[in-house]
């Protein structure tokens, strides 16, 4: 019983942060400006296969797999895709780069 409240809290701790950012304007233009120095180089034109910016076919499926495989990709690099976009982005502007490209599929 304690532990199951204490996880419900926990929870609402991990979730607190994903919802502010998610109507903080400030954090997704972060990731927009991250987007336009470095991942656009790829994501703007499907260069070697890379998932198109705004192309709804190509992102479903990348988008149903959820933001935690999304991150591990951006995080390590896959394939063609370099780890971090060839960046030094830490975790929250790489995250909110990823948020913004998905924002642009919706
Ligand atoms: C050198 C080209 C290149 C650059 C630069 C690049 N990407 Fe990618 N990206 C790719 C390619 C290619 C794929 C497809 C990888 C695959 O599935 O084999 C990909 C896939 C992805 C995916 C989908 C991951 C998944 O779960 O399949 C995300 C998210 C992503 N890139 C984010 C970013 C972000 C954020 C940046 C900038 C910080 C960035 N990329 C910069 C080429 C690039």
């Amino acid at each position: 019983m304690f532990i199951k409240s204490l996880s419900t809290v926990a929870l609402g701790l991990a979730l607190l942060p994903a919802l502010s950012m998610a109507s903080d304007g400030g954090t997704l233009k972060q990731g927009e400006k991250l987007y336009k120095s470095a991942c656009i180089a790829c994501h703007s034109t499907g260069a070697a296969n890379a998932p198109k910016l705004g192309n709804k076919k190509a992102w479903e499926p990348i988008i149903a797999r959820g933001m935690d495989e999304m991150m591990s990709v951006a995080t390590h690099g896959k394939g063609a895709m370099p780890a971090r976009g060839g960046t030094k982005a830490d975790d929250a502007t790489l995250r909110a780069a990823v948020e913004y490209m998905v924002s642009r599929v919706r």
